[in-house]
């Protein structure tokens, strides 16, 4: 093992960093094996509310696939398999905490879908994101044919993914592939800054409502709205939703443990 990914646990947020940064973070053999680990290990952490996954060193969040391990990849049949058995991207729809991508610089192929398989995406100014697969000869298959869709719809899908055209930080904010874009110098605070509300909230309540969303968007809205409902009810006697009305009449701030 190496340090390709490092995780710091600071004030309920696990941050998961990204670190090969003379690589441009480019997603090798050890990052594929670490990134699982850490977003497991920190979605079953107790003490740890959000994760935040971001990229070590000044130029990129990350720059792809590692592109200089390509010459040794498996047969086609045992690559498959691997796959379908553990593809490493399948952590983060394990995952039942949010997810936060806190993206500067290049943001490049399998950084881009590593981005579009968290929940909520900030961008600094100096971002760019695109698909450079086809070029290479391949497809994003890392959930990138089939997440861009989903956030962006169909045509502007196809566009980024046939052309393969970076686009910068605000085009990518206008077409609502990422939330909220900053200066890079800001990037941090505004990342502590969400990943903070986030984590100050009853933990069940922001678990449950990411499970909404995601479940939702491939059911129908009568099957997503029941869904909404069970989800709902279940939350109605917990002890956080208690301590939250209790503490608002009280005036006083609320103690949430989870329960
Ligand atoms: N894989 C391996 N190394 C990479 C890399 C990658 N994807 N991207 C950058 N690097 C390395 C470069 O080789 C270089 O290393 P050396 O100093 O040892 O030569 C270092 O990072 C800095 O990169 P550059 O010198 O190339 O920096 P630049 O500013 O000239 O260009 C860039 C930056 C435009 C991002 C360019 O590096 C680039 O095009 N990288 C490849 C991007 C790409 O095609 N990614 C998609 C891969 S496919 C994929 O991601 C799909 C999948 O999941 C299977």
């Amino acid at each position: 093992m190496t340090d390709a990914v490092i995780t710091h646990i600071e004030d309920a947020v696990a941050w998961i960093t990204l670190n090969r940064p003379d690589a441009l973070n480019a997603i090798n053999n050890d990052t594929r094996r670490m990134l699982p680990d850490a977003i497991d290990a920190a979605d079953a952490n107790p003490d740890v509310r959000v994760m935040v996954i971001r990229g070590a060193g000044p130029r990129a969040f990350c720059a792809g696939a590692d592109i200089k391990e390509f010459a040794t990849v498996d047969a086609p049949a045992a690559h498959r398999q691997s796959r379908v058995q553990r593809h490493w991207i399948a952590a983060f729809d394990r995952a039942v905490k949010p997810l936060i991508a806190s993206i500067h610089g290049y943001c490049l192929g399998g950084g881009l879908e590593i981005a579009l398989a968290c929940d909520i995406r900030i961008a600094a100014t100096d971002a760019s994101f695109g698909f450079p697969e086809t070029s290479l000869g391949i497809i994003p298959a890392a959930g990138g044919t089939q997440r861009i869709t989903r956030v962006l719809g169909m045509g502007v899908a196809l566009d980024l993914i046939l052309t393969g055209e970076r686009i910068d930080a605000q085009h990518a904010w206008s077409m609502g592939l990422v939330s909220r874009v900053v200066e890079p110098a800001a990037l941090n605070e505004l990342t502590r800054g969400i990943a903070q509300k986030i984590a100050s909230r009853p933990p069940l309540a922001t678990q449950f409502a990411k499970e909404a969303v995601h479940t939702g968007a491939e059911i129908s809205l009568a099957a997503g709205m029941r869904q909404e409902t069970d989800l709902f009810t279940h939350l109605i006697n917990t002890q956080d939703r208690q301590e939250a009305a209790r503490a608002f009449s009280e005036k006083r701030s609320p103690k949430f443990t989870g329960r």
